[in-house]
């Protein structure tokens, strides 16, 4: 069994989807944008696909906000108004938010019909829409409610990437770093260079994220085991994430992991795993780009309130992914609570 969708990169991709649509005859092709994608990408995609199907679109609001069940509710509404059956086709086109919520509508509606992601943003290219995690929100805890369900394929367009705003760059680009620290001390080290981030080296990033990830995943598609490790930064950045998201100041995704990343290499030095040296060359880099949070020391409780809920739990002790050396994390860490908080302490004063 193949346990990883196939990636296509730009035109090839579209000639893909154009195969696909030859073989298996979708009786309708539904395609899910936001407002921006609907205005920047739909148009060049649309303008490749080949098909006597009828094609209908359904628009959805960006942001994390909007990624939940209520949503869902309108979306499985829509494709049935649509009367799409269990030959349709969903294509997402979109940034995380929209990749994993379509994946899951896609994936429960009639039991499941197939879907196909289109990442537009860095993050959704390099982590949310490959994989096959799908999911929403259950109020500000994040990706409460979803499964695994593969799409058909990936399309990967790094020119989507030029019509991006720097913020959203840089959110994607955390999960780059990661993707470097937890597997590839080489690949650290060419990231670790770059002091700043320009869109004419980010094509070769993809591919290099793509590839760690999608050798990742291929060894633990359920994340039993080895998978947990894309979690490094995740335990405290989603945490953070959602603090912030229920106090209505959302961050960005990246910016919660970037932080998540600095605060677990610290109790990776304090587990006597990483050495002082790496993790000031972890911190030193990711400060270099990414700017502080506005923690203080009274939201930690809320903050460990959010992390008691992480799906990497077990029997209510918080679990972490952490570092061993640049290049080498390690999962399934035990990691006590007075210690969490010296760790966003840390954060917070250095
Ligand atoms: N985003 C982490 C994973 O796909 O497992």
């Amino acid at each position: 069994m193949n346990l990883i969708n196939p990636i296509y990169y730009g035109k090839e991709g579209i000639k893909e989807i154009n195969n696909f649509i030859q073989e298996n005859k979708p009786s309708k092709i539904v395609f899910l944008v936001d407002e921006n994608t609907h205005k920047y990408c739909y148009p060049q995609v649309i303008s490749g696909i080949e098909t006597t199907a009828e094609t209908e679109i359904i628009e959805i609001k960006p942001g994390e906000e909007n990624k939940n069940l209520y949503i869902c509710i309108q979306l499985w509404e829509t494709l049935t108004h649509f009367k799409t059956d269990r030959k349709g086709l969903l294509i997402n086109i979109g940034g995380g938010v929209l990749t994993d919520m379509g994946g899951f509508v896609a994936n429960c509606y009639k039991r499941g019909i197939n879907f196909i992601n289109i990442p537009t943003t860095l993050l959704a290219m390099v982590d949310a829409s490959i994989g096959g995690k799908t999911g929403v929100d259950l109020g500000s805890h994040k990706n409460q409610i979803g499964n695994f369900a593969l799409p058909r394929m990936v399309i990967v367009d790094p020119e989507f990437i030029l019509t991006l705003p720097q913020e959203q760059i840089l959110s994607g680009f955390a999960e780059i770093i990661k993707h470097g620290l937890i597997a590839d001390e080489v690949y650290w080290k060419e990231i670790a260079a770059l002091k700043e981030i320009k869109t004419e080296n980010l094509e070769k990033l993809i591919r290099t994220s793509i590839e760690i990830k999608k050798e990742v995943v291929s060894q633990d598609f359920t994340e039993t085991g080895l998978r947990k490790i894309l979690n490094f930064g995740h335990t405290i950045g989603h945490a953070v994430e959602s603090f912030f998201l229920e106090n209505k100041t959302p961050v960005m995704h990246g910016e919660g992991v970037a932080m998540g990343m600095i605060v677990e290499s610290y109790i990776s030095v304090r587990k006597e795993l990483l050495s002082r040296q790496e993790y000031e060359e972890i911190k030193e880099y990711i400060s270099s780009l990414y700017p502080k949070l506005a923690i203080k020391e009274e939201y930690f409780d809320n903050i460990l309130a959010f992390m008691q809920n992480d799906k990497k739990n077990v029997n209510n002790e918080i679990k972490f992914v952490l570092l061993e050396k640049i290049g080498k994390a390690v999962y399934d860490i035990s990691v006590e609570e007075e210690l969490i908080k010296e760790a966003l302490r840390t954060y917070i004063e250095g």
